[in-house]
């Protein structure tokens, strides 16, 4: 099938529908800057997940783990949302019931407009207290650029952590409520995620197995590509393009 037939077989199916539930990973933000994890020049090629994205690495060295954070924090402050997240924002206005279930910690799915995104993996942009004092909130916003790595909690003084979900860490309870929920729709499509880190790497063929349509797009093949109705090679702020211009 050539990518124009998958791209109109898509848009065909998308025509009809209202519930669409959308699965996107770090391949979204490449066409804005910002380094995917596993892909070429990717995050984990210059760096080893178990030294920066784990609770353990943290309760070694959170300086390093923080000057990592706070370097993406500034890469991502200083993006902007590509044609990808654009037409994703133009769907979650589109179709009666879409829902957004992001990898993605970087925030530009919010920052180009789509609503209610469910933050599978946590967010950049807030923050928690190590210690768990219990006079904050579980997590809060904040954007600042800390002039003091590791930031303070101004409760307790101890340490603040990046509100982000590190490998061996729990999803939070209501993205994954949300995400069950979500995973009863008509169209499931996941977009630029390697399909390799669970439990998200399940969600499509989980909504597959509920009768959804399932479909990928990603320049690259994927341990899903052989499990969805429909794989799409190519560059997300491309394809998702094209498919909206056949709407
Ligand atoms: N459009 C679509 N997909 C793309 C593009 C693009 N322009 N560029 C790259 N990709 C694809 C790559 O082929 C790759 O399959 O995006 C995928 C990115 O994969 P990863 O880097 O593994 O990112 P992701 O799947 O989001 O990682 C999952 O792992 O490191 C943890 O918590 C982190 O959320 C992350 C999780």
């Amino acid at each position: 099938m050539s990518q124009d037939e998958a791209v109109e077989r898509l848009a065909e199916r998308l025509r009809g529908a209202s519930r669409v539930t959308v699965v996107t990973g770090a391949g979204v933000s490449a066409a804005s800057g910002i380094p995917t994890f596993r892909g070429s020049g990717g995050l984990w090629r210059n760096h080893r997940p178990e030294d920066l994205a784990t609770a353990a690495a943290f309760a070694r060295d959170p300086r390093l783990v923080w000057e990592w954070y706070a370097w993406r924090r500034g890469l991502v402050a200083a993006a902007q949302p590509n044609r990808a997240h654009e037409v994703l924002a133009l769907w979650s206005r589109r179709f009666p019931r879409f829902r957004l279930i992001t990898q993605n910690v970087d925030g530009l799915h919010e920052r180009a407009g789509t609503s209610g995104v469910i933050r599978f993996h946590g967010s950049l942009w807030e923050v928690s207290c190590w210690g768990a004092c219990g006079r904050m909130p579980a997590r809060w916003r904040d954007e600042r650029t800390f002039d003091r790595l590791p930031p303070r909690c101004d409760a307790c003084g101890g340490w603040l952590r990046p509100g982000v979900v590190w490998f061996g860490e729990p999803i939070d309870p209501e993205a994954l409520e949300a995400s069950g929920e979500a995973l009863d729709c008509e169209i499931c499509l996941a977009v630029g995620t390697s399909a390799v880190v669970y439990p998200a790497a399940g969600l499509v063929t989980a909504a597959g197995a509920r009768g959804a349509f399932t479909a990928e797009i990603n320049p690259e093949a994927t341990p899903a590509s052989a499990a969805v109705d429909l794989a799409i090679a190519g560059p997300a702020e491309d394809v998702l393009d094209r498919v909206d211009r056949r709407l």
